[in-house]
């Protein structure tokens, strides 16, 4: 894959950082800033034996001084024990201010990599390496980190920006295909609120891009990355129109805690993408055709709403409850007006309170009951 973009956004108006998108930068480490000499690369066991090591070896060749601290794969390691057990190898290494953090994996790796960097004797650098489809779409861009607890999802974390997001494609040929998938379904987020042209090209592009076109996989990660900097730059910290990023995932992530994360995340959130523009259906906000048109991509993708009927749907609703949206006791939820349009009230409001029974409804007519 040639290189073909190199993009510098400013993600906000004091903090610019570049993000690189091209095939082969982890075997060229040009792109490391110069004023660290002492590295840490966090990731997870599967990466590491991957991509982890051959860097770590490169970096030594180039005289850093560099740490490798792993974790098993996976989002149940995204918590409280993987975290302290990283700071405590890093203060053990005299890791200080003048560290640089690696984030080399997915959006587990990257999330917890920079909830660490945000807070690390209050905060040091940190570059993220997507090596998933989901990290390079969506979570290594924003500077949103977390990490999970027992009560529920990312409820614990900080904004923290990365000094650069550097995105080797060529990663993405050891990608098995549900991870694709898990990715993809980011990026159909991304167009269904922002931008129906790009919307459009996945759709008529379904079946090349599930199997690894090269080219129009580069097209999707730069264009779902156009939509998300320019969200991030116009609100960094959540406060109004970032929210609509979070399309699909107020029932997405009440669908993971109930699986026990046996779901992934991008799964979880194909079936909240499903049920929200249900609701926004039954709302009457969306048009009923424009429904099927995202029923249609989603089923294409795999995704069947017969496969929720074995969920509980008062569970997740329960669930739901303990979403970052929630307030004063009401879930709120990012409605779509059409495709590639979020609903905004008149009060300029970008989420919104549902009733229970509608969700209820939204369910059962989803599954088919
Ligand atoms: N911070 C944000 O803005 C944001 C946005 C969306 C999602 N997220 C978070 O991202 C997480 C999900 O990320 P994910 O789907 O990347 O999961 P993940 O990090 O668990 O990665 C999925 C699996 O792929 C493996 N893997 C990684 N790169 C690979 C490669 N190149 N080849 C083969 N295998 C590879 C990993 O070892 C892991 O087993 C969730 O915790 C979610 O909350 C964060």
């Amino acid at each position: 894959m040639n290189n073909k973009f190199f993009i510098n956004i400013p993600v906000m108006k004091e903090i610019s950082y570049p993000i690189q998108i091209k095939a082969g930068l982890l075997s060229n480490i040009s792109w490391i800033p110069k004023e660290y000499k002492k590295i840490v690369i966090i990731t997870d066991n599967l990466v590491k034996k991957m991509y982890g090591i051959q860097l770590k070896q490169l970096l030594q060749k180039k005289s850093y001084e560099v740490m490798i601290f792993s974790f098993a794969a996976g989002e149940k390691s995204k918590n409280i024990h993987t975290f302290t057990k990283i700071i405590n190898s890093m203060l053990k290494c005299h890791c200080g201010r003048d560290t640089l953090i690696l984030a080399l994996g997915g959006g587990v790796v990257g999330d917890m990599s920079g909830f660490i960097s945000a807070v690390y004797m209050r905060g040091i650098p940190y570059v993220q390496i997507p090596t998933t489809l989901l990290a390079m779409v969506d979570s290594s861009v924003g500077g949103k980190t977390a990490i999970d607890m027992i009560q529920g999802k990312n409820l614990i974390g900080a904004f923290w920006q990365p000094k650069s997001v550097i995105i080797d494609t060529s990663c993405l040929e050891t990608l098995p295909k549900k991870h694709l998938i898990n990715g993809l379904i980011e990026a159909l987020k991304m167009f269904l609120i922002y931008d129906k042209v790009n919307f459009y090209f996945l759709q008529k592009n379904t079946e090349d891009i599930l199997n690894f076109n090269k080219n129009k996989l580069q097209k999707i990660i730069y264009q779902a990355l156009i939509i998300k900097t320019s969200i991030v730059s116009q609100d960094e910290k959540d406060n109004h129109i970032r929210m609509i990023l979070n399309f699909g995932h107020t029932i997405g992530h009440a669908l993971e805690k109930v699986s026990q994360y046996k779901i992934l995340h991008g799964y979880a959130v194909a079936y909240g993408i499903l049920i929200e523009a249900k609701i926004s259906e039954i709302l009457k906000i969306l048009p009923k055709k424009q429904f099927f048109i995202i029923q249609s991509i989603i089923q294409r993708l795999g995704f069947n709403g017969g496969d929720l009927k074995k969920l509980n749907i008062k569970e997740i609703i329960k669930n739901s409850k303990i979403d970052k949206k929630v307030h004063s006791g009401k879930v709120n939820y990012v409605l779509i007006k059409n495709i590639g349009e979020v609903y905004i009230d008149a009060n300029n409001h970008y989420v919104h309170p549902v009733l229970d029974n509608i969700v209820e409804k939204a369910f059962y007519e989803v599954c088919g009951v």
